[in-house]
């Protein structure tokens, strides 16, 4: 990490013994300090807002449904510029949704899955259109991928995002190695004349032994905001506003984009942001692509699903039955509470679970079998839908088309 990027991505966190220990957020890398990642922080040294509860209590008047899960439960917890695209709505005017995913990965593992699932909620409540970018050259560029396994990879990972269940009048998905080019492309370079080589450093991190790939890529990341860059959807339409759900990390390339967009007559994009889905061991830890006992796949099988919660989910029981009925769980550190937080869609449930938890009348063993079927169902659902996507589908979903009826 260049010491410029320390300056601004880094945040220092106290444990214990009062040893200082750094936190760090930026699309490459996430690591927490002792305590796990503190959000408070990051929403202060990143410059966005809380959602609070009088926002979400808003999106559920306006879209005339209950919140998500996602939103009641502060899963989606910061913003930037949210109330301007619900103003606008208000008043009648609509909104498109962008969000993405570098295709890094044959197989999709929970944490993946969130944004696509608030997304599809978003674009079911206020019937918008969606275009998602898959990210194949970001992939080519910062891992060791050949461009062909990008895009076959690319192409894989579509598959689960369809099965998520978007409606494919309303959503583009395309891979940049397909559709950069045109309008897009001119939009590029004109985000790239405005960004320093110092600036996209500070931003970013890049350091002088980074291929130049790196330092050009922020631009195909950022104009994928602006109506412009699809004339197939939204010719004429240069000032419609975009909304994009990702994870936090993502924030600075849209801090760019935003930076950026008044300065060449562009709308800036609002955000919704969510916090980290935690790897099985626990919030300090990460979810990596080497080690498959610390995630869920969505390719997993029920008697994985089982093996892997029961064996590897961090546990905040206590060490015997005696102590745990005397102190009952820490729920903070408790992996499947956590997980149920985001997966268990009853609220009543999962209240009553937690209080039986804490206070000692449930085991571990007990929530971890809770959290066991909550994700099977789950993840089989997955597997059905994703088995029911064509090759077919995918070139529809991945056609550069019009989108008649997008808005209704
Ligand atoms: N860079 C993201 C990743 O590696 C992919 C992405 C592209 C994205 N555009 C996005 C994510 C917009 C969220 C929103 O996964």
């Amino acid at each position: 990490m260049a010491a410029a990027a320390e300056a601004v991505t880094e945040v220092d966190a106290t444990n214990e013994e009062g040893e200082e220990e750094e936190q760090v957020v930026n699309p490459w890398e996430v690591s927490a300090g002792k305590g796990g990642i503190d959000y408070d922080k990051l929403v202060d040294q990143f410059g966005c807002q809380r959602l609070d509860d009088a926002l979400v209590a808003r999106v559920a008047r306006l879209t005339a449904r209950p919140p998500h899960r996602f939103l009641r439960r502060g899963l989606f917890f910061a913003h930037r510029d949210l109330n301007e695209i619900l103003d606008l709505y208000e008043k009648g005017e609509k909104f498109y949704l962008y969000t993405g995913r570098g295709p890094s990965s044959e197989a999709l593992h929970l944490g993946h899955l969130i944004p696509f699932m608030f997304t599809k909620y978003l674009q079911d409540a206020f019937k918008v259109p969606l275009v998602i970018q898959l990210t194949d050259d970001e992939k080519f560029l910062w891992k060791n991928l050949t461009v062909e396994e990008t895009k076959r990879l690319a192409r894989e990972n579509a598959k689960d995002i369809i099965a998520c269940g978007f409606d494919v009048e309303r959503t583009f998905i395309f891979s940049d190695f397909n559709y950069v080019g045109g309008a897009f492309y001119e939009n590029m370079v004109k985000v790239a004349r405005c960004v320093t080589y110092n600036k996209v450093v500070g931003i970013f991190g890049f350091t002088p032994e980074d291929h130049i790939g790196k330092v050009s890529f922020p631009p195909v990341q950022a104009v994928p905001s602006f109506p412009s860059s699809f004339p197939h959807l939204f010719s004429g339409n240069d000032q419609l506003r975009c909304l994009i759900p990702c994870a936090i990390d993502q924030d600075p390339y849209f801090r760019m984009t935003r930076d950026v967009a008044p300065r060449i007559g562009y709308q800036k994009p609002s955000l919704i942001e969510s916090r980290f889905f935690p790897a099985l061991q626990g919030e300090n830890t990460k979810m990596s692509a080497s080690d498959p006992n610390s995630a869920i796949y969505v390719t997993d099988s029920a008697k994985e699903i089982k093996t892997k919660v029961n064996k590897y989910a961090f546990s905040g029981g206590r060490d015997s039955i005696e102590l745990h009925r005397k102190l009952g769980a820490n729920l903070d550190v408790d992996v499947p509470i956590k997980y149920l937080n985001f997966f268990l869609e009853d609220d009543n449930e999962l209240e009553h679970i937690k209080k039986e938890y804490k206070e000692g009348r449930m085991l571990t063993g007990e929530v971890k079998q809770c959290l066991v079927a909550v994700l099977s169902e789950l993840v089989a659902r997955h597997q059905r839908a994703r088995a029911l996507v064509t090759e077919e589908m995918v070139d529809v979903f991945m056609a550069a088309r019009p989108l008649p009826n997008m808005f209704g």
